[in-house]
């Protein structure tokens, strides 16, 4: 510990005692990167790169006060070696079966945790090929109507709190891209839901019937992909009344991290943008999920909304009222999960004159999914366990992670990467009676 002030001074955060268990929906090329990346951890095999709980530091105070200590020191989060995990798939694979069908880590690194990755085994999953239309798989839960399958994930949830002992759970989406919905009728209160949910309404999707199950049961619920799953006012309001934490959804890595990085200096310096053509290629999975126009459209969606609320063109009309966005994604076997994501990006500057920037990303994407699911996980056991977060639903300071941030309804999103990360701070430094930052500054002129 450093000697800042411990993070529960204020009484506002319990202690992150015992085991937190987490519970992943889709045990593909993101979920097994990440779980194995977390053993090879513990195991002194890999460093955590790109995983600000475990490498980030904290500026407390003045510049003058060289106080920085690492996020994990400031605040009580849960212990890598405190996690146990458990999953559901409709494909049968083991952790360590999927890892190595993933392609994603190395043979070697997987040999070395073979019998932990081994020992996770797939729960039966709620699964309905109308919903991801590319795949199939014969693990799945039967049951008369929706609501019976919410009871079995419920069930699941119960047994594995009590076999691993985990004193807390948390669920995080690592499943797949689903057919594009909209909010609906069933989807305003909790009643209509439940009712839909027996008559087996097809605007309840999977990804919806196990954010159910662990917004029931109390347990966070965290969403990796841009379904719609917890968009809807029946779910913020289980959230709310069950002290069960949510935030927005599909992991920000690859080129929409680029995008909310890139974008907002170019609005920051005033400089106008006619055009961003983004497109890449990809061979995983999950590309091949993408290959379905309804998931397509699930994914573009997401990826869309960023620019209009970086850029604000109601606001700047002369700089970026005439942007041309696009996004595409083309399954390319070749590349498995590394990516390439291409931007050519058409600016312009003073006077009106025109630039172009490209940029070629050649990325890993579940490498860069990883640590977001990982600072998720124990971002949203921080949040159930202090007092002033655990029971307003949305996490809006957590959007730093995300593609698709979630706000009350008529607030937009804050899409740039650089005040969602100031905001992820300053929600630290408050829930722990620290001063915030404003980097105002004017203190060292006096
Ligand atoms: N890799 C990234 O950088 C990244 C970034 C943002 C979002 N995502 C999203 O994360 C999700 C996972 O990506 P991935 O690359 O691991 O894909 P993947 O195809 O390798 O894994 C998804 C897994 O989910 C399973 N699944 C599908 N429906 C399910 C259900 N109803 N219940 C349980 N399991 C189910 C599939 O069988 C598969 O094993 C995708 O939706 C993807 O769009 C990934």
């Amino acid at each position: 510990m450093t000697d800042t002030k411990p993070a529960n001074v204020t009484g506002n955060i319990a202690p992150a005692k015992g085991k937190l268990g987490i519970m992943i929906p889709g045990m593909g090329a993101v979920a097994t990167t990440f779980v194995a990346g977390v053993e090879a951890v513990r195991k002194g095999l890999a460093s955590p790169i790109g995983s600000l709980t475990q490498m980030g530091t904290i500026r407390l105070g003045k510049r003058t006060d060289n106080n920085s200590p690492k996020i994990k020191d400031f605040v009580p989060l849960a212990d890598l070696n405190d996690l146990v995990f458990a999953g559901w798939d409709p494909i049968p694979d083991d952790m360590y079966v999927a890892a190595r069908k993933a392609g994603v880590l190395e043979k070697e690194t997987l040999e070395q945790i073979r019998p932990f990755l081994e020992s996770i085994q797939p729960m039966p999953a709620v699964f309905d090929q109308q919903y991801v239309k590319k795949l199939d798989g014969p693990n799945v839960k039967k049951g008369a109507n929706k609501m019976e399958l919410a009871e079995q994930v419920r069930q699941d949830i119960r047994n594995f709190k009590q076999s691993s002992g985990a004193d807390r759970l948390v669920m995080i989406w690592c499943g797949s891209t689903e057919i594009f919905l909209t909010r609906g009728p069933a989807h305003e209160t909790l009643e209509s839901f439940e009712k839909a949910m027996v008559a087996n309404d097809h605007s309840i999707a999977p990804s919806m019937i196990y954010a159910y199950a662990a917004l029931k049961e109390g347990v966070p619920f965290a969403n990796g992909a841009p379904n719609l799953t917890v968009d809807l006012p029946c779910m913020i309001q289980l959230s709310r009344d069950n002290k069960a934490p949510v935030c927005g959804k599909d992991f920000k890595t690859g080129q929409t991290l680029i995008k909310t990085i890139l974008a907002p200096g170019f609005k920051a310096r005033m400089l106008g943008m006619s055009g961003w053509f983004s497109t890449n290629i990809l061979g995983n999975r999950d590309g091949e999920v993408l290959e379905d126009p309804e998931s397509f459209k699930t994914k573009e969606e997401s990826k869309l909304s960023v620019l209009e609320h970086i850029l604000q063109p109601d606001v700047y009309p002369e700089l970026y009222k005439d942007l041309y966005h696009k996004v595409r994604i083309n399954y390319y076997p070749p590349r498995g999960d590394n990516k390439e994501g291409w931007d050519s990006i058409d600016i312009f500057g003073w006077m009106g004159y025109p630039m172009q920037i490209k940029v070629d990303f050649l990325c890993r994407d579940s490498i860069l999914a990883a640590p977001i699911a990982l600072d998720l996980v124990l971002f949203m056991d921080l949040a159930a366990r202090t007092k002033e977060l655990q029971g307003i639903g949305i996490q809006e300071w957590l959007s730093f992670y995300l593609k698709s941030p979630m706000t009350p309804a008529g607030l937009y999103p804050e899409h740039d990467l650089f005040i969602q990360s100031m905001k992820l701070k300053n929600t630290l430094r408050h829930i722990s009676g620290e001063n915030l930052i404003t980097h105002l500054g004017l203190e060292y002129y006096d």
